[in-house]
């Protein structure tokens, strides 16, 4: 497995815990001497117990030596990054570079396989590249993505919907059918495409899973002005077998490693390819101005600049679970604040570190390790990611520690009437009465806690 990174060292840990013999590579080595020490370079449910019962059972070694790692390999996984570029295409540097590094110390009879997530044909220019770096000796490269979230990548690995393998000849798909022979004879389907095809599958699996958050996200907006709740809207559509429940949950614009570089992607693919992705495109500026639409409701409630505010910000990871900051809504979301005259704090369970690298020293950014002290004092608090921490924080307190009144829960955590009781101003998003009326309740309640009517609905 080359690339030590999310997706890499849980996909190995897992295919360790097939009984397979599993080596994984990282060219930084601190990385491998931590992992040598059990010294965990990322947060993901499980994932550090897993590595622990497959490193006893012999079979999970770490090695910075990416000849020697596959020098006796069957397989040889390519998880390493693939960053975006500035226009939005995907940086394949890393991959290439590993593909070189790899190319003359492979046995023969080897397979390639990328994991990583690449555009279309990527597949064949990587065997371009070992085969001429191997004087012509031929070497087969399969694609096979990934559908493993942050935070739940154990359970994807193991209970995945489906295992997608790309292979442009009948002996590869056969080996690649075998290796995955634990998992299918529990029935997890294995579909077996061309390299082009599984790429493909990648970027619109993605891209259409991103378009159903922009799409929810878009409902709540008319259920917030015509009064509606996005809760009731996402069930009764989402019963729907076309359509199925998931990924109907309205948030800050989704965020991550993932779906922000993947939609950017497949949108460059669709230009490259003389097929260009209008919807994907709009879903792309949607996702960004949300963020921008969020920071800006906050300020519009804190009034006119000037009059110094604090706001707490709950939550920096750009979901519950992982660590992961990355594209996330805050660190969108508190450069806005600040420019806006409002002094920010910020609280996260687990990806306080990672935020801070992130927002760099000079954020300006007053970090707390205990979500109430983050709060004490604050005039208004802004959930943004969705911790069992907030949901089970205790409303009473946080309104009694607060300065002001507001509560802007844009994970939908809390019901209304629960907040409104404990005498705090609750914004949500697509639930309970408009923008319009929130804002009039506001205005006449003074900043005080507006009784704001709830919409009957089964919160
Ligand atoms: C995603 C895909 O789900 C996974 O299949 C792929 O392999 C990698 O990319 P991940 O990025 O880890 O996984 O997280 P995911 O759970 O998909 O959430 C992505 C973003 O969408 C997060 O910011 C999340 O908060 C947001 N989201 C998700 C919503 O706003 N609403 C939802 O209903 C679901």
């Amino acid at each position: 497995m080359i690339g030590a990174g999310y997706v890499g060292l849980t996909t190995g840990a897992c295919f360790a815990s097939l009984g397979y013999n599993v080596c994984c590579v990282d060219i930084d080595e601190g990385r491998i001497a931590d992992l040598e020490k059990g010294i965990m370079p990322i947060y993901e449910p499980g994932l550090a117990e897993l590595m622990v019962e497959s490193r006893k059972a012999g079979g999970l070694r770490f090695s910075a030596d990416i000849g020697a790692s596959v020098a006796d390999a069957n397989f040889v996984f390519l998880a390493v990054g693939t960053p975006s570029t500035t226009d939005g295409d995907i940086d394949l540097s890393f991959v290439v570079s590993a593909a070189r590094g790899i190319a003359q110390h492979l046995p023969d009879n080897a397979i390639v396989v990328i994991k990583s997530t690449v555009v279309a044909g990527t597949a064949k220019a990587v065997a371009e590249i070992i085969s001429s770096d191997r004087a012509g000796r031929r070497i087969t490269v399969a694609s096979n993505p990934e559908f493993l979230r942050e935070g739940s990548a154990i359970a994807d690995f193991r209970n995945a919907d489906r295992i997608v393998v790309g292979a442009d000849d009948e002996g590869t798909a056969r080996s690649m059918k075998e290796l995955y022979r634990p998992l299918t004879e529990r029935g997890i389907p294995f579909v077996a495409t061309s390299t082009i095809d599984a790429e493909l599958i990648k970027y619109a699996a993605n891209a259409f899973l991103a378009l159903k958050i922009g799409f929810i996200n878009d409902v709540a907006n008319i259920c917030e002005n015509a009064g509606g709740d996005v809760t009731a809207v996402a069930k009764g559509i989402g019963l729907d077998q076309r359509i199925g429940p998931a990924f109907l949950q309205p948030g800050p614009g989704f965020g991550g490693s993932c779906f922000p570089k993947d939609t950017r992607a497949f949108a460059a693919t669709g230009k490259r390819f003389g097929a260009p992705q209008p919807l994907i495109e709009t879903l792309i500026n949607c996702n960004e101005n949300r963020k921008n639409d969020l920071a800006h409701r906050i300020l519009e409630v804190l009034g006119a600049r000037g009059q110094a505010k604090t706001v707490t910000i709950l939550g920096v990871a750009f979901k519950a679970e992982t660590d992961d900051v990355r594209e996330s809504a805050a660190l969108s979301i508190i450069p806005i604040l600040q420019r806006g005259g409002v002094s920010v704090r910020a609280h996260d369970p687990k990806a306080q570190a990672p935020a801070r690298r992130m927002l760099g020293a000079g954020a300006g950014v007053e970090w707390h390790d205990d979500l109430y002290t983050a709060v004490n004092g604050a005039d208004a608090v802004a959930v943004l990611t969705e911790w069992d921490d907030y949901r089970r924080m205790n409303l009473s307190r946080v309104a009694d520690l607060m300065n002001g009144h507001h509560l802007f829960d844009f994970r939908n955590l809390f019901k209304p009437e629960k907040a409104i009781c404990h005498g705090l101003v609750y914004h949500s998003l697509g639930r309970a009465v408009g923008r319009a009326e929130k804002m009039k309740a506001y205005a006449q309640g003074g900043g005080g806690p507006a009784l704001i009517e709830v919409a009957a609905s089964p919160l």
